[in-house]
């Protein structure tokens, strides 16, 4: 028997390298640094070793840590998300990341529009479309909103991060 060839199509990302994740919202202080600090703790417990990040479509917050109400609803869930800070996604980010997870249809057409490649658009998903399949639906802006808000990103999220570890690992 010959020693076969594997292209890079035939080999699952985790064999390859450790699967890198990156989460996009708009501002970046909100909704995916919430989903990379879920996600960043859900690993941990479960001893998947990823490569996570988080950014925004968005200029208006760079460097900023995340919102107080993201900190705070994260915190209620024994999660530390104090230490991240807001940047822009960039089209180097489709070469540094295998899948690019978005909140919403606004976040999925600013990414796309900057793929020159079928190989960059097929990394690009909506997040919730992991719990709810083909669904398209968003996870949606608690920037104007309250608490309650937060709340329930932070629920759509954790079943989302649970899902995106399950084919990981
Ligand atoms: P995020 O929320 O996209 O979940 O981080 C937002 C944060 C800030 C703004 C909009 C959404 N803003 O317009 O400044």
């Amino acid at each position: 028997m010959g020693i076969g060839v594997v292209s890079a199509e035939t080999v699952p990302i985790f064999l390859m390298h450790m699967v890198r994740l990156l989460m996009v919202c708009l501002g970046n202080i909100c909704r995916s640094p919430m989903a990379e600090g879920i996600l960043r703790h859900k690993a941990q417990e479960r001893g998947i070793d990823i490569e996570h990040d988080s950014c925004g479509t968005s200029n208006y917050h760079i460097a900023e840590a995340p919102d107080d109400r993201a900190v705070d609803k994260m915190a209620q869930y024994g999660i530390d998300i104090s230490d991240l800070r807001a940047r822009q996604f960039k089209s180097k980010d489709f070469d540094e990341f295998d899948r690019i997870y978005v909140m919403d249809q606004s976040n999925y057409r600013d990414v796309i529009r900057m793929a020159d490649s079928e190989e960059k658009k097929a990394k690009v998903k909506m997040i919730l479309n992991e719990i709810h399949p083909g669904s398209d639906s968003p996870v949606p802006d608690p920037w104007f909103g309250g608490m309650d808000g937060f709340e329930s990103v932070y629920q759509l999220l954790e079943l989302s991060c649970d899902k995106i570890l399950d084919h990981v690992k």
